[in-house]
């Protein structure tokens, strides 16, 4: 049987307390990125998607769904977070563009940010991808223009060795984790992807709140960006953020757990490859930490199954295409729906108004297929 496991922060913030001035993510940053993202060529805010026959199904009030399949033509959020650092990057450098290579380690979707932002701003770049990273997401990365490097191991020992590259060659690190000594990159991804957040701001109806988010994580750059948004902007009305992950990579769960980052080990195995992440970053940690609400570790299983059920919707809902990862909220979701304990442990019923992130389309259109048993075109034609 599929498993699902969830955790209630015990250091959640309460809800009448301001976000915490201390925290590196602020409004100004996310001010910033979002007036430098919304000039780029081919800029348009992403539809958020209503989903009334599911939300019925499901139990709930309202289901919206905020659909990144169009962005930039990277079919990802990704898009927002490294093409906006690398930009960052380029503009504190006294050398010509031409000159700077840019790396990080992907397993996938970061990857192509970065190297379609290199592309775009006209510096080199290279991308270190894990053995299990599928060569459609590989050649997707090389279509703009970067040298892919496959290397043993998994997505942690792929961010070694592009640290490894870079600091050997001169490179820069344009990575959407943070580590100690690491700070202002990883920052940059994170106010970039708060573009999202500020659509959703002004896409939900003007005269309420979603009563929860479920946003997943791997390295939980998403995640914490979204809750700092939200936080800041909706304040004590802010939705409950429940962080979701794959079993197998759960290291937000067992960090949580603990009051403290714990690694997660191994091979990391899972078909959500966006969370197949077995360490947090120290800077998502810090808003996380108290941030978070909850957090809720599912099979695999349910990822698929989420897949299938958002290409082939009730009467009235409209067909989306996402990806493993970019189904993981409606997982955990479909996962919860005969758990009535597990539920009101997360206050979720009848009243419930949630928002999900549909952070990726088709990126891999064969794994895709496999799933669904049709193309994403096809099934937007149906
Ligand atoms: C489609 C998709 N969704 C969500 C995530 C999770 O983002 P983060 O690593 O910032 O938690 C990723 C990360 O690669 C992703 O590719």
């Amino acid at each position: 049987m599929s498993a699902v496991r969830v955790l209630v922060n015990p250091r959640a913030a309460a809800r009448a307390q301001p976000y915490p001035v201390a925290l590196a993510l602020d409004a100004e940053g996310f001010a910033v990125a979002a007036r430098e993202i919304s000039a780029w060529p081919g800029y348009a805010p992403t539809p958020l998607l209503e989903l009334p026959a599911l939300a019925t199904a499901l139990g709930l009030a309202e289901l919206r769904y905020k659909d990144e399949r169009g962005r930039f033509g990277l079919k990802s959020f990704k898009a927002l977070g490294g093409a906006y650092a690398v930009r960052r990057v380029l503009s504190r450098q006294p050398r010509p563009v031409q000159d700077v290579t840019v790396t990080c380690a992907t397993d996938g979707n970061h990857g192509r940010s970065v190297a379609w932002g290199a592309q775009l701003f006209g510096c080199r770049c290279v991308i270190f991808i894990h053995e299990t990273v599928s060569e459609g997401r590989a050649a997707a990365i090389r279509r703009y223009g970067a040298e892919v490097r496959r290397v043993k191991g998994n997505y942690d020992d792929a961010v070694r060795h592009a640290a490894d590259a870079a600091a050997k060659n001169g490179w820069h690190v344009v990575s959407d984790t943070s580590y100690e000594g690491y700070r202002d990159v990883p920052r940059d991804v994170m106010h970039g992807y708060g573009v999202m957040a500020g659509e959703i701001l002004a896409q939900w109806p003007a005269d309420r709140v979603p009563t929860h988010v479920f946003v997943q994580a791997g390295v939980g750059a998403l995640a914490a960006a979204l809750c700092a948004s939200f936080w800041l902007h909706w304040r004590e009305r802010r939705p409950r953020c429940v962080v979701v992950e794959p079993s197998r990579a759960d290291c937000f769960y067992r960090s949580i757990e603990a009051g403290r980052p714990v690694a997660v080990h191994g091979d990391l195995d899972t078909v959500m490859a966006g969370l197949a992440c077995g360490e947090v970053s120290a800077l998502a940690w810090e808003v996380l930490a108290t941030g978070a609400d909850a957090v809720v570790a599912i099979d695999d299983a349910y990822a698929l199954e989420a897949v299938r059920v958002l290409a082939a919707p009730r009467a009235g809902d409209p067909v989306v295409v996402a990806g493993e990862t970019g189904g993981a909220g409606l997982a955990a979701l479909l996962a919860l729906q005969a758990r009535p304990e597990l539920r009101a442990q997360l206050a979720l019923g009848g009243d419930s108004a949630v928002l999900l992130l549909g952070s990726e389309g088709d990126t891999d259109p064969e794994i895709y297929r496999r799933i669904v048993g049709r193309s994403a075109d096809e099934v937007l034609a149906a």
